[in-house]
Parts: C-alpha cells; sequence; structure tokens
C-alpha cells in the first residue's frame, strides 16, 4: 500500500458508498461529448468535487460529473470531463480516475476524445476508431516506485485497444451507417496546438491523429487488465494540413456538431458489449 493506493482506495469507497457498482463499462468523454452523461436512465450522480481526491477538469466544455447510469440495458459510468496533464497535473493525477475505474472493477473502458487529423483522407467531424498509439507526451504515467497493487511494472502494450472492441465498433458502425475511420492517435503534452514541421513528423512516423489525451488512460487501464476501447473524434485537420489557424472554439463546435452520431456509435457498443 502507498499513500496513492491509499487515496484510490479512498475515493472508491466514497463511490460505493454513494451507490456507484456494478457498471458493465466505464466511458470517458471528451471535450464536446459530455451530453452523453445527461442521456442516462436511472442516473447516480456525482460531482467530482465531491470525490475524495479527485482532480478537477477545469478545461470549457468539461462538466466535471460522474454519471451511473443505464444505456441498452448496460451500467455506465460515464466520466463528463478529465484532467489533463497540460493543466500541470502529474500523469498520476491524470489518471487517477481510470485507477478509480479499475478499483471499482469495472472491466472495460471506452476512451474519447477529440483530435486533429493528420491524415488528409479524413473529413472534419469523422469519428476515428484507434488502433494503437504513439505516446510522445514526454512521459508515462506508470513513472514512479512502482506499485505490485497497481499492476506489473512493465506491462504489454502489444494490444492497448481491444481488438475483440474494434471489431465490435466497426461492426456497429457499419449497421448503422456511421461512417468510422481506423488510424493510430499520437498523444502529445500541450497546451499549444503542434506547429505544420511537428505535424509532418508524426504523419512520418505513422500518426493519423494527434490529441492532448487518452494515451496515458489508456497505458493504465491495460495496466491493470482492462479491455480498452478508443474512439477520436477529427475536430479539425491538424496544423498545415490546411491553410487555416486553429483555435478549440471550432473544436468544440464540430465535437457539439458530430454528437448525436457519436452517442449513437456509443450506445450501439454498449448494446452489444
Ligand atoms: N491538436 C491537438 N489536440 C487536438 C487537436 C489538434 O489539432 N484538435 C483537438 N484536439
Amino acid at each position: 500500500m502507498s499513500l496513492y493506493t491509499d487515496r484510490i482506495a479512498v475515493a472508491a469507497d466514497a463511490l460505493r458508498a454513494r451507490g456507484v457498482a456494478g457498471a458493465d463499462v466505464a466511458i470517458v468523454l471528451g471535450s464536446g461529448l459530455g451530453a452523453f452523461a445527461e442521456s442516462l436512465a436511472d442516473a447516480i450522480r456525482v460531482p467530482y468535487a465531491a470525490i475524495p481526491h479527485w482532480p478537477a477538469a477545469k478545461v470549457v466544455g468539461h462538466a466535471g460529473l460522474l454519471v451511473l447510469g443505464t444505456v441498452a440495458g448496460r451500467r455506465v459510468l460515464a466520466l463528463s470531463g478529465r484532467a489533463h496533464f497540460y493543466e500541470g497535473h502529474p500523469l498520476t493525477d491524470v489518471t487517477f480516475a481510470m485507477r478509480v475505474v479499475g478499483a471499482l472493477d469495472v472491466p472495460r473502458v471506452i476512451l474519447t476524445n477529440a483530435a486533429g487529423g493528420i491524415n488528409t483522407r479524413f473529413a472534419t467531424g469523422a469519428l476515428m476508431l484507434i488502433d494503437d498509439h504513439i505516446n510522445l507526451m514526454g512521459s508515462n504515467p506508470l513513472v514512479g516506485p512502482g506499485d505490485p497493487a497497481l499492476g506489473a511494472r512493465f506491462p504489454d502494450m502489444t494490444e492497448v485497444y481491444s481488438r475483440r472492441l474494434r471489431a465490435l465498433a466497426t461492426e456497429v458502425g457499419a449497421s448503422s451507417g456511421i461512417p468510422l475511420e481506423h488510424g493510430i492517435y499520437v498523444a502529445v503534452h500541450g497546451p499549444s496546438y503542434e506547429t505544420p514541421a511537428e505535424i509532418r513528423a508524426f504523419r512520418v512516423l505513422g500518426a493519423d491523429a494527434v490529441g492532448m489525451s487518452t494515451a496515458p488512460e489508456a497505458i493504465v487501464a491495460r495496466q491493470m487488465g482492462l479491455e480498452v476501447l478508443g474512439v477520436s473524434c477529427i475536430t479539425n485537420p491538424a496544423a498545415g494540413v490546411v491553410d487555416a489557424p486553429l483555435n478549440h472554439d471550432e473544436v468544440m463546435a464540430v465535437a457539439a456538431r458530430v454528437r448525436g452520431q457519436f452517442i449513437q456509435l456509443l450506445e450501439g457498443i454498449i448494446g452489444r458489449l
């Protein structure tokens, strides 16, 4: 036991005391996707501020709310708002929520985010299943003394994003007429957007989309043995892909525009888990 594992246990106990238990899947909602949490039936809502040791999520467009509710006959633990590395949180805080999800014995997680499109075939507003990631954040959430209670010291990362869940999501996309791209997500520290030269470099490295989240949570989830699915909403062409500056308002506006389709996809996936 460490101070960190103590804090995880305290947060998980506080949530259990409020009836948060028995979720079939957790889902981390990226920028603009908070509406999904609103749509859950028979919901228990817990503001992040009411959960001991839970870091606050400050970015505009993130609610800071945990909701346990029912979608398509499944109990879903929705996390509306996440702590980001670019806010100055250490990666152990960025992934605290994921640790608590693990402590609550949730067997799988869907990570969603907004991302810039590096692949020039991607339309703005497209949804991309994350096949794999490249962590260029400059650190790793497992840096530290290492605690066997958290998982292996050197966890395997050969299949971070579950083949089974990706196949299931592909089927749901096809059967519900939601076009789905596939690709590699490169995670960067932020908060400045990338330069065009960085985007060209990432393309050479094999990346299709770029964002400032998800990889740390995915690493931690895998260390704990959860099944992981990742979906990016391509909210903008990455820097230099088209001759236009980037801004967060545009990212939020596009995320809001495709929200209906994104939620439909998530519901379809959850219904077939
Ligand atoms: N870069 C990094 N993060 C992002 C972007 C981007 O272009 N769009 C949305 N999140």
